[in-house]
């Protein structure tokens, strides 16, 4: 497990592997205190890359090797050796079966890669490499095998064992114990594996497919709990018809399983035809679940589910290619998300967490490519570039190719590439091959870190009717890479003109017979300009007066525009840009500046002023057009979130986390006092009838509602604080009583106190509600909060062993409390540097999650980035720190 040197990899060392493994026969027996597993491989050279004498070289991590079988003889001592981390066979024929057993020991495996025990039995989590902590192998994802998978266990506490693929045979064995056995019809990579052995309780349904195969569906949960389960079963039957109806994707399988586990480190894993869950995107009941909730559940459900195309059934080649299965799966799902929500107010989140997240990632020490160069430890690179970012970049070439071409793009990848593993690279050219449009430029965006930016100006001469706009992009130094090659962006941009309407764009050059693919037709009110110099200008022709451009509509590319809006320009989008991801960017826009100049005036001893124009822009999205109410909550509830705290700091020279987190606070307050009977008259007119429903429609009624709310607190009206806490006592949904809680917690009143209490009193014995329960004490805004995180690490409700308990308490803090984490006596960094030292020890990749908190260090001044420094080293002068931890904090330190 510990590796004292870690050694960084590189995608320019890749070489196929020599030896593949055509089919594997694992048997896994399941003991009170150990696992033995035996597994049988059948390997030959790889004929593509002979002539080749090298030795056998097989993965393993903690596995202690009991016998090694070659050809069914035993090998000596002398016939191989054995390290950390391989078993090197130094003698072999061209092809042989290889047989070892090994003993490994699931309930210490407290990392929860490879087997582990948990609460109700067995679980596996292979990706990236975790299955060399299960057996000797070749562990890598070019490496596909078929596999049979005999799993033993007592038949009692383990009536349920589960691998991929079809149950071929079963029976009972002595000692009240039995077994089952399972073959997977599809060669899949070793990171496809998994097993369960547990007991469950099971949801089943059926799905006829569009060709008319029968498929039976299953969810599996702790005993009890299957009313929390119809919500994921219907999440993945629409998931189903979507692909089919979108994509022509069936499912390939007469059986797909989804288990539940609530030790898990990630969100959920892929598993050919045996998908496993963190418990929180799998259960949900109006009373446990917010609308947030249920929405996860049905993206999650859905990305795991569209793995098996696009993942499963074409594979990556090596980690560095990530992205290839991530970025599309991401993208596919944010599709899904669109056609079954808000396709704007979807986007508009999607794009506030990837400037929440990516944005600063690229900014940072960890910056890399969305195809990475290099790494130390591949779990390291499961991140917002390769995942959020990567799905920015192949929605940039659907932009760019159209739909249909984007269509044909998909059908050619499969057509080419089903069953293989294969590179980021494959797929654009499937992309470009398909749709006649070159992407060779394009594909900077796979190798270049860092965020673009454009800077946009813009000349309008009214004798010609003719409007300019020059754009500039240039893109900052990251890690390895001070300059870039220009990109090849897609700008998505309007014109709207005096009344708010958008202008026909004729664009100077038009070529009405040949329009390029993903463009707008000449004359259409929406254009794709293609930007792939340094500078270049556009002309518009005809433009009759002066417009007001709508740049980057609907967040075209993952850039930043610079353009010098005036407050006027702003309030004119925001009321009337046809594309509502512009309308809402424009508040955000206005927003941002107002609280940038807040904070300068604040320092210079004045107060925020606040100008008409902006809170009467909130005023007319409270009261929308016609009558009163706005004609779509949801929009509105978004419209009006004022920018995270985050988001403020990353548009700072040097961050002032005080003086943001003043001037925002002061700014809610300004808009709740001007706008109190507006935000009660909303908040009483979106009460949502009837019983709880987690619908778009009810979500987006409530979501508006509890921005009111929220508002309404800002006033610190003792009557205020009364409703939220009326509202979370007689809420029957968790959606209210969550956000009412969410609102308590920022203020010292009894109401807090008491509204606490009661909701643990009530909660205790459900987890995912407890993880509420202290992310909501440990975002909160009083001053003692570090005090009270501190002391909750301490309480029953928490375990340091649960990654979920970990990213609700310490996560939530140091990344989801901007102003109590970066402290200026460095307490928060302090507590932080204790927690990913102790967590170290248990479980390095969830250790090296939470020390990302500390990415953006060097944005502050002098005296917390010492108090950062300082806890930075503390880490890294830790003995046997893991190479997860290590890469982090040696990055964010050079
Ligand atoms: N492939 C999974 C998904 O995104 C994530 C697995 C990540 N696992 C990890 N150990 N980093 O759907
Ligand atoms: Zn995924």
């Amino acid at each position: 497990m510990r590796d004292p040197t870690p050694k960084t990899v590189y995608l320019k060392d890749y070489t196929p592997p020599p030896f593949i493994v055509e089919a594997i026969d694992l048997d896994i027996d399941l003991r009170d205190d150990h696992a033995r597993v035996r597994s049988r491989l059948a390997i030959r050279r790889n004929p593509n890359m002979r002539p080749s004498t090298g030795p056998l070289v097989l993965d393993g991590d903690e596995l202690a090797l009991e016998s090694v079988k070659l050809n069914g003889r035993p090998l000596a001592q002398d016939e191989y050796r054995l390290d950390a981390q391989r078993l090197i066979i130094p003698q072999t024929p061209d092809a042989l079966a290889l047989e070892t057993v090994v003993r490994i020991h699931p309930h210490q495996n407290t990392q929860l890669m490879g087997l582990y025990a948990s609460k109700d039995g067995f679980f596996t989590q292979c990706e990236p490499e975790g299955f060399r902590r299960i057996t000797f192998f070749i562990d890598r994802p070019d490496v596909m095998a078929r596999y049979t998978t005999t799993i033993h266990a007592d038949k009692a506490r383990y009536p349920y064992l589960l691998s991929n693929g079809n149950l071929i045979a079963q029976g009972d064995e002595g000692s009240g114990r039995h077994w089952a056995r399972w073959e997977d019809p599809f060669p899949k990579p070793s990171y496809l594996f998994a097993m369960v052995a547990a007991k469950l309780d099971r949801l089943e349904d059926t799905f006829i497919t569009r060709s008319g195969k029968r498929a039976r569906l299953q969810i599996y949960v702790e005993p009890g709990k299957l009313d929390q389960a119809g919500f994921a079963m219907q999440a993945l039957k629409k998931a189903m018809k979507w692909d089919e109806d979108v994509f022509g994707l069936e499912l390939d399988l007469d059986q797909y399983m989804i288990v539940a586990v609530g030790d898990f480190n990630m969100g959920a894993m892929e598993n050919k035809g045996l998908n496993i869950f963190n418990t929180k995107y799998v259960l949900a009941r109006p009373d446990i679940a917010t609308d947030l909730d249920f929405q996860h559940i049905d993206r999650v459900v859905a990305h795991e589910y569209f793995h098996n195309w696009t993942g499963n059934r074409v594979t990556c080649r090596d980690w560095f290619q990530l992205s290839l299965k991530e970025g599309l799966t991401v993208f596919r799902e944010q599709e899904f998300g669109a056609d079954m929500y808000s396709r704007p107010v979807q986007r508009i989140c999607e794009v506030r967490h990837l400037r929440a997240t990516q944005f600063p990632e690229d900014a940072g020490p960890m910056a890399h490519p969305v195809r990475p160069q290099s790494y130390m430890e591949i779990s390291n690179f499961y991140t917002a570039t390769v995942y959020e970012k990567g799905a920015e970049v192949v929605r940039m070439i659907h932009t760019l190719i159209g739909k249909e071409n984007f269509r044909k793009g998909m059908d050619l990848y499969f057509r080419r590439h089903d069953g293989q593993a294969v590179t980021c690279d494959d797929f654009v050219q499937a992309m470009q091959d398909a749709s006649g449009v070159d992407l060779t430029q394009f594909k900077r965006w796979y190798d270049q870190a860092g965020t673009p930016v454009l800077d946009v100006s813009d000349h309008y001469d009214p004798t010609t009717q003719r409007y300019t706009l020059t754009v500039k992009q240039s893109c900052p130094p990251t890690p390895g890479q001070p300059e870039k090659l220009p990109f090849h962006i897609p700008l998505a941009l309007g014109l709207l003109d005096r009344d708010g309407q958008d202008i026909p764009l004729w664009l100077e050059g038009d070529d009405a017979a040949h329009p390029p693919a993903g463009d707008g037709a000449p004359g259409s009110t929406t254009r794709v300009l293609s930007v792939t110099q340094p500078e270049q200008t556009f002309t518009f022709l005809r433009v009759p007066a002066k417009p007001v451009p709508s740049l980057l509509r609907g967040f075209s590319a993952p850039v930043h525009v610079r353009y010098p809006y005036s407050d006027q320009a702003l309030a004119h989008l925001m009321a009337h840009d046809s594309d509502p991801f512009n309308r809402w960017e424009a508040g955000q826009r206005m927003a941002t500046d107002l609280i940038l100049k807040g904070i300068a005036e604040l320092k210079a001893g004045r107060d925020l002023v606040v100008p008409e124009s902006f809170v009467g822009a909130m005023a007319r999205l409270l009261k929308g057009d016609e009558g009163y109410g706005p004609r779509d909550p949801a929009f509105a509830a978004e419209a009006l979130s004022l920018p995270d705290e985050n988001f403020i700091a990353e548009q700072m020279e040097v961050v002032d986390p005080d003086a943001i987190h003043a001037v925002r606070t002061r700014l809610a307050r300004i808009l709740a006092e001007h706008l109190r009977d507006e935000f009660s008259h909303a908040y009483r007119a979106h009460a949502v009838p009837g019983p709880y429903s987690p619908d778009a429609a009810s979500a987006g009624k409530r979501a508006l509602r509890n921005r009111c709310l929220a508002y309404l607190a800002e006033t610190q009206d003792p009557q205020a604080l009364r409703l939220a806490f009326v509202q979370f006592e007689t809420a029957d949904n968790m959606t209210d009583a969550m956000a009412a809680l969410s609102i308590l917690t920022h203020f010292d009143c009894p109401e807090r106190e008491q509204a606490l209490e009661a909701f643990y009193a009530r909660w205790k014995d459900e987890p995912l509600v407890v993880d509420k329960w202290l992310r909501v004490q440990a975002t909160s805004r009083l001053p003692d909060t570090l005090e009270k995180v501190k002391r909750l690490t301490e309480h029953p409700a928490f375990s340091i062993k649960n990654p979920n308990k970990v990213y609700s308490l310490i996560g939530a803090f140091s990344t989801g409390n901007h102003v109590r984490f970066h402290a200026a006596d460095g307490a928060g960094y302090q507590f932080l540097a204790d927690q990913v030292i102790i967590l170290d020890k248990l479980n390095p990749q969830v250790a090296a999650r939470l020390a990302r908190a500390f990415d953006r260090w060097r944005k502050f001044d002098g005296g917390r980035q010492a108090h950062a420094r300082a806890a930075l080293e503390r880490i890294r002068d830790t003995a046997g720190l893991s190479k997860d931890v290590a890469e982090i904090v040696t990055k964010a330190l050079g």
